[in-house]
């Protein structure tokens, strides 16, 4: 390799310009890039310079990316990364700390420290501790591995050792994340193996009275319950308090998807809608959606770190760790790990709770301004009353007459903005969520132009 450390004065020159000229672009280019075709380029030989890969870089790659870390991304539920996650970010690849084991680097306390920070951002006992995932599918996944080793325990099965064989478990949720489905089928239980709950008339949210009833009759000898906070489309909230009252009275275990939920927490305290969270023997959170640090960041918090350690442990001699030392290699997925806590641990410090809370505010305020517009918009219906930061509607097919589909195909190809599809009551309808920390009043408005011109 002909790069040496010489080449990084030139990559910090480089790194800045990027950085500027990319920030420049994030308001005015195309929400959604047109082309998404890498440039044909053979696999070189002999490897080209670094000005040769930064100029492939500035015109055949970053012009072509989304603004997805710009104001108007309101697809799935995309955060931004702001500014000092951002630097943090830089720097964890130059630090280049593999968290995999306390013992060598202060990187494995950092990452106990942010833990227990968002523990108490979040208003939770410390009997929660867990570990940082690549996001909300990889904290799901955990979860079904914790449960799993719950129902073992009261079955006299180590599942981590022994598999599957035997164990038999009844899985019950309402409106289960397709993430959280997709974590059951690789815990083993199987993508179809959850019982689904009613709901409330109008919303995603479990009808806890049908709940009652399937785990009274339930003749399964372990039970899991799957809670939301919130679920994706209509951002409905299961009664967690009465769910867990439930969950304690059959000893069921209660997971509840809070990937971004939780953050409702910052508005409303213990006594909103995720009332009962505490009580959650396992929770799923994620960092790269609200708190806006950057891809890829969630967080899987459980009270029984015991069970995780059972499910995620393996002795090899090359791994062995001094007692009281730090062990993620033990607690997660990955033996090797990035230091991703650090963009958090950072955010925390440099916005606190009171800077935290005010971005959140900042998203459901304009979320409820862009449902105020349709409401009152003879083009499109609003489907349900805006209550956080994700917009439900379609186009009024009597004044405007295309589909939902096309009309969201005409608002992305627009450029203005990126919205995603959904279903509402068995309808395919137009989402829209607002997570990044970076929309103006003034994207807001370019947005409601750009829905307004919609013929
Ligand atoms: C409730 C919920 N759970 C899980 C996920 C999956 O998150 P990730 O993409 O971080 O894995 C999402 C993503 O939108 C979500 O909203």
């Amino acid at each position: 390799m002909h790069y040496s450390s010489h080449t990084n004065q030139s990559i910090l020159k480089a790194l800045a310009e990027q950085f500027q000229a990319f920030h420049k672009t994030l308001g005015t280019r195309s929400v959604a890039s047109a082309n998404t075709n890498p440039v044909e380029v053979e696999f070189p030989e002999k490897g080209m310079t670094f000005d040769q890969l930064n100029r492939l870089i500035s015109e055949q790659v970053r012009p072509h990316l989304s603004a997805s870390n710009g104001g108007r991304y309101w697809g799935f539920v995309t955060g931004g990364a702001n500014p000092i996650a951002t630097y943090a970010d830089w720097l964890v690849t130059t630090f280049n700390q593999n968290v995999s084991k306390g013992g060598d680097s202060i990187a494995s306390e950092i990452e106990q420290q942010a833990l227990h920070w968002l523990c108490e951002l979040f208003i939770l006992p410390k009997t929660f501790n867990g570990i940082f995932t690549t996001g909300a599918t990889a904290a799901n996944v955990l979860a079904a591995f914790t449960a799993r080793q719950y129902a073992g325990h009261q079955q006299n099965i180590d599942v981590t050792q022994s598999g599957m064989t035997g164990l038999d478990v009844a899985i019950f949720s309402a409106t289960p994340h397709a993430s959280m489905v997709k974590s059951l089928g690789f815990a083993g239980f199987g993508q179809n193996s959850w019982q689904k709950i009613a709901c409330n008339p109008q919303d995603e949210s479990m009808d806890v009275s049908a709940l009652d009833n399937a785990l009274t009759h339930c003749k399964c000898a372990s039970k899991v319950v799957i809670a939301s906070a919130a679920t994706v489309t209509g951002t409905d909230f299961d009664d967690i308090a009465a769910i867990a009252a439930l969950c304690k009275k059959h000893q069921a275990w209660l997971h509840v998807d809070a990937a971004f939920g939780i953050f409702e927490r910052l508005v409303n305290g213990e006594s909103g809608k995720t009332r009962g969270i505490e009580l959650a023997d396992s929770i799923t959170l994620d960092c790269h959606k609200w708190l806006n640090v950057p891809y890829d960041c969630g967080v899987f918090l459980t009270q029984h770190m015991d069970l995780l350690k059972q499910c995620c442990d393996v002795s090899a001699p090359y791994l062995v760790t001094p007692e009281n030392t730090l062990s993620y290699m033990s607690m997660g997925i990955e033996n090797s790990r990035r230091f991703r806590a650090f963009p958090v641990w950072a955010t925390l410090l440099a916005y606190g709770k009171h800077g935290i809370a005010n971005n959140i505010n900042s998203n459901i305020r304009h979320a409820k301004q862009l449902a105020q517009w349709l409401h009152h918009s003879d083009k499109y219906q609003l489907l349900k009353p805006c209550e956080l930061n994700v917009v439900l509607f379609k186009p009024n097919s009597e004044v405007v007459g295309i589909s939902s589909g096309e009309c969201m195909a005409n608002l992305n190809a627009s450029g203005q903005v990126l919205l995603t599809p959904g279903v509402w009551q068995g309808e395919p309808i137009i989402r829209a969520a607002l997570s990044n920390w970076a929309t103006t009043d003034e994207d807001v408005t370019q947005v409601i132009s750009a829905l307004d011109a919609i013929t």
